[in-house]
């Protein structure tokens, strides 16, 4: 069976990735299997940037094949700020919660109807010498909230209504089941969008 590293520390990142590859029969690892660190430096300006630093080093790392995802929110108020720092927003020291509070304070004064924003992702797979096989991204646009709505998902989701959920009552990615975020969602997109030449990519080692 062929194995595909994936590229990421967030948890919640990591099982949205791994149900979704799960249908492809791929054996999925993961950085906490390496025997050494993987701290990737994401010091580049856009996400695609930042996903093929981090699938590149971990490739190399794993001497295998590596898919990563960089992602972000883009809030058009903000002139899509916090976009590839969205998991650096408002500084070390604040956690998923604390950054989504920090980003409500903020757009307090935008009015609702100027509230849109899209999650953006990009997906980069690189071969265990850190070519890059293959790169997408894709969005997911929507309407933030004034207030955190829903427990489910991880980041900005509790702020985050997609498109498709914009009705009366409005529903938030933290209130959708995982099956209904993937359908919507940019990572889920990005992935489809790979998904069918990733068994061809990613060979038998
Ligand atoms: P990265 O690990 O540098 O790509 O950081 C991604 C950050 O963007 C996460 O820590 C979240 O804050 C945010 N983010 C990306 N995708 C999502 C999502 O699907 N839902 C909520 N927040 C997301």
């Amino acid at each position: 069976m062929a194995t595909l590293w994936i590229g990421t520390n967030n948890k919640k990142k990591r099982a949205e990735l791994e149900r979704m590859l799960a249908p492809l029969g791929l054996e999925l690892r993961t950085p906490d299997q390496l025997l050494v660190p993987f701290d990737p430096i994401e010091d580049q300006p856009d996400f695609a940037g930042n996903a093929r630093v981090k699938a590149c080093l971990l490739a190399r790392l794993a001497n295998g094949y590596a898919l990563a995802d960089d992602s972000g929110l883009c809030v058009d108020a903000l002139h899509g700020r916090p976009g590839v720092l969205s998991a650096r927003y408002g500084g070390p020291g604040l956690d998923d919660r604390g950054r989504l509070l920090r980003l409500l304070e903020e757009l307090r004064p935008v009015p609702l109807g100027q509230r849109t924003a899209h999650f953006r992702c990009s997906l980069c797979v690189c071969a265990p010498d850190g070519r890059t096989l293959a790169a997408i991204e894709e969005r997911c646009e929507g309407t933030l909230l004034t207030a955190p709505t829903g427990d489910g998902g991880f980041g900005y989701d509790p702020i985050f209504v997609p498109l498709e959920f914009a009705g009366d009552p409005a529903k938030t990615f933290a209130q959708l089941d995982a099956a209904t975020k993937d359908r919507l969602s940019h990572r889920g997109k990005a992935l489809r969008a790979l998904a069918a030449a990733l068994p061809r990519l990613v060979q038998d080692r």
